[in-house]
């Protein structure tokens, strides 16, 4: 009866691939390990969605009834009933503002699937694509837009997909925020309207929103169930994610590049790719959507996504722009006594005319401040190599100062509006290479590759963008494609990363953005990991963190312990509570080794040698988050879990503190129920270990019931204080 059936299927597939489009409505079924999107292509019509959502059986998927109402267009183009919002609009080279766009084939191969459609009156083809990553869960969607008239045709709408989703009670939960404050989770119910969630910094991309969200289908966002759609837009420039609600079934949900001050103007034969738009659901809820990406992002995005992280001391925090080389090789010393694997020199190591004291000069000058660094880079990483560690440091190759050599040079590289002021950014001198120039591009490539080609050994290059397209103009494009400078911006900026890891494919590369304003997964695919914040005060980066994870693996997201009064919000935390915290992510260090007492020190190096130890679940990990921070029951909890369930590390942070409070017991998840775990606290500071040290549970017990946790640390009079935290390690017997 299986053998049937399993004949059945592969004929059902082998017919999609290879059977030519004929008049009769055909079904196309994209598919991975346990989701289906099924699309009705019709021959001189747009393909139209079906479904998408959990995997359907082939009876199921024979049985399937097409929508009866919404508008269900795969790529719907602008011009004809124009009231309806449209996912592509171009002027032809007539000045004809309507497009029609009807199917003329489909072809599947392997995991890809491209629809073709061609207007019928002009030459204009657009190819939809979808790619199926069949065993992370995810599908990804993307457009090619080609003109083929005689004269040029202008872009006005360019989005990379669609999909509609059926009204019910849906609520989208995404993140906004701003410096020092990245990855706000805010969830709201979608409602009639226009939401609309965009971002016009030019350079950076999620400072204020973020091009990722989730909808939970069936009512308030629940973490551990419930059917939840994911969509990621791999874009780091302009972007507009919108949500049109009106009178029908559906709520329409459109993503892509934005468009505004962008139109595009497409020469003849030229083709215009949108960015891709992954697409994922899961029946397991948030964090179910969450695991999706964290494994789509690692196998297929994230530059070296299957590579352990190194444990690192960063100097910003510790010492600023205050570089010099006995401070580095004494940092260097103190990261290797606690068991740290890499230093990065941030900020101020460069600029020779004009030495990079503060932050009002010497960007673009690539070159070794010698009063700094009598020895150079040379010196810096004989001094690692003799403490046993490696070695990294900080760029800012997108930017200039007008105080340096390289904008006395070469004034015309800059981004600069015509007949307008320079506008001006950090330290009031700071501008914008213009990307959309090859010889910027040529340049920017260079800072990397003079780098690595003199210091093959620079192992980390910590890669920072420090202010926003602050003027709208290209002194390198013509006067009638001003336009285009936010996209060819970035794929100027695109090129030189494609040249990098081309060159340099397991360099470890940060994105730094002022902090954490480069996330997306657009930018991943050449960079390793995101500085997730310049907030690092641990009660705060709780709900950052949260946020972030929503959409990002924490291999991705570097969190370090830094020193109190944190310096941005001047709080006091413990040294324990900033460990704990920074454990969750990519562990790191940003604070000066000097000032710490031995005893932090100790607590740091065992923090280090037990991160050692969980670091493949961390990283590697699912994750499952249990209470929200933003549920403000005092208490924020989450954990990860290997994929064979063997493994797992739980994490329990106070957010508050009160006499006689009353917290939840957490109940864990992710766990297999019939197996034992072991329980051992990682980071221990109490006098007392706790009552289930040592001790084993099932997995259903643990997620029936949870562990029951102190609310305060037993330690010795004079070192308490109001900061609670623990870390579990959790190992099947
Ligand atoms: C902004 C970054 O977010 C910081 O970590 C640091 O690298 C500074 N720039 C240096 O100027």
């Amino acid at each position: 009866m299986n053998n049937i059936k399993n004949m059945k299927r592969k004929l059902f597939f082998v017919l999609l691939m290879v059977m030519p489009l004929c008049a009769m409505a055909k079904q196309v079924v994209i598919q991975t390990r346990s989701l289906s999107l099924v699309i009705n292509a019709n021959e001189g019509h747009q393909p139209r969605y079906v479904y998408f959502g959990q995997k359907l059986s082939p009876s199921e998927l024979e049985a399937l009834p097409a929508p009866v109402s919404g508008r269900m267009d795969v790529y719907p183009p602008y011009g004809m009933w124009p009231q309806s919002a449209a996912a592509v609009s171009l002027r032809h080279a007539d000045g004809n503002l309507t497009t029609q766009l009807y199917l003329t084939e489909v072809k599947q191969e392997g995991d890809k699937t491209t629809f073709t459609l061609k207007d019928p009156q002009y030459p204009t083809t657009v190819n939809v694509y979808f790619l199926a990553r069949p065993d992370v869960d995810m599908i990804e969607t993307w457009t090619d837009i080609t003109n083929g008239e005689k004269q040029t045709v202008t872009l006005l709408q360019f989005a990379s997909g669609v999909l509609p989703i059926r009204r019910g009670e849906v609520w989208m939960s995404h993140l906004y925020g701003s410096w020092a404050n990245e990855g706000r989770l805010v969830q709201e119910p979608v409602s009639q309207g226009i939401k609309m969630i965009t971002n016009h910094d030019g350079a950076r991309n999620s400072h204020t929103d973020h091009a990722e969200v989730m909808f939970s289908l069936d009512g308030r966002p629940q973490e551990l169930s419930g059917d939840v759609i994911g969509a990621a837009l791999c874009y780091w420039g302009n972007y507009k994610l919108k949500v049109v609600t009106d009178d029908t079934e559906y709520h329409y949900f459109f993503a892509g590049i934005d468009e505004e001050n962008s139109e595009y103007h497409l020469k003849k034969g030229e083709t215009f790719t949108t960015p891709h738009l992954a697409l994922t659901f899961s029946k397991e809820g948030l964090s179910g959507v969450s695991r999706n990406f964290h494994r789509w992002g690692r196998k297929y995005m994230l530059a070296n996504g299957q590579t352990e992280r190194k444990i690192l001391l960063n100097s910003w925090e510790g010492v600023y722009f205050d570089i010099n080389q006995q401070g580095m090789d004494q940092m260097m010393a103190d990261i290797a006594s606690m068991g740290g694997e890499l230093f990065v020199m941030d900020d101020g190591w460069f600029g020779d005319k004009y030495p990079r004291k503060v932050d009002n000069s010497s960007l673009g000058d690539w070159v070794v401040d010698k009063t700094k660094l009598p020895e150079g880079i040379e010196g810096l990483l004989r001094d690692a190599k003799k403490h046993g560690i490696k070695f990294g440091i900080w760029i800012e190759p997108e930017m200039a100062n007008t105080v340096s050599e390289l904008y006395e040079k070469h004034p015309d590289w800059v981004i600069k509006a015509p007949k307008r002021d320079l506008a001006l950014g950090r330290g009031g001198t700071q501008v914008v290479l213009d990307l959309c120039n090859p010889k910027v591009q040529d340049f920017v490539f260079g800072i990397v590759d003079n780098l690595m080609t003199k210091y093959p050994e620079i192992d980390y290059i910590k890669w920072d963008a420090n202010a926003p397209i602050m003027n709208h103009g290209s002194q390198y494009l013509p006067m009638a494609d001003q336009s285009h400078l936010y996209i060819d911006y970035h794929r100027g900026l695109e090129k030189v990363c494609q040249r990098i890891r081309a060159k340099y494919p397991t360099l470890t590369i940060q994105a730094c953005a002022s902090g954490g304003g480069r996330a997306n997964w657009g930018l991943l695919p050449y960079f390793d990991e995101f500085w997730v914040s310049d907030n690092t005060d641990a009660l705060q980066r709780i709900y950052m963190q949260w946020g972030t994870s929503y959409f990002f693996p924490a291999i991705a997201m570097a969190s370090h312990i830094s020193a109190t009064p944190n310096h941005t919000v001047y709080r006091t935390t413990s040294l324990k509570f900033r460990i704990d915290v920074a454990m969750s992510g990519r562990l790191g260090m940003e604070i000066q080794p000097k000032n710490m007492t031995e005893e932090e020190k100790d607590l740091c190096r065992k923090a280090i040698a037990e991160y050692k130890q969980v670091r493949p679940i961390v990283q590697f990990g699912d994750i499952y988050r249990l209470l929200s921070p933003y549920d403000h029951k005092g208490l924020a909890s989450l954990m990860y879990v290997t994929e064979q369930k063997d493994k797992a590390v739980f994490y329990w942070w106070k957010t508050e503190q009160f006499q006689n409070e009353h917290l939840p017991r957490i109940k864990m998840a992710g766990l297999d129920p019939t197996a034992t775990y072991r329980v051992h606290e990682l980071n221990r500071i109490d006098l007392q270990p706790l009552s289930c040290e040592g001790k084993t549970f099932t997995g259903a017990f643990l997620m029936n019931h949870g562990l029951e946790m102190p609310y305060t640390h037993n330690v010795e009079w004079g070192k308490k204080n109001n900061w609670s935290s623990r870390v579990l390690l959790l190992e099947r017997n």
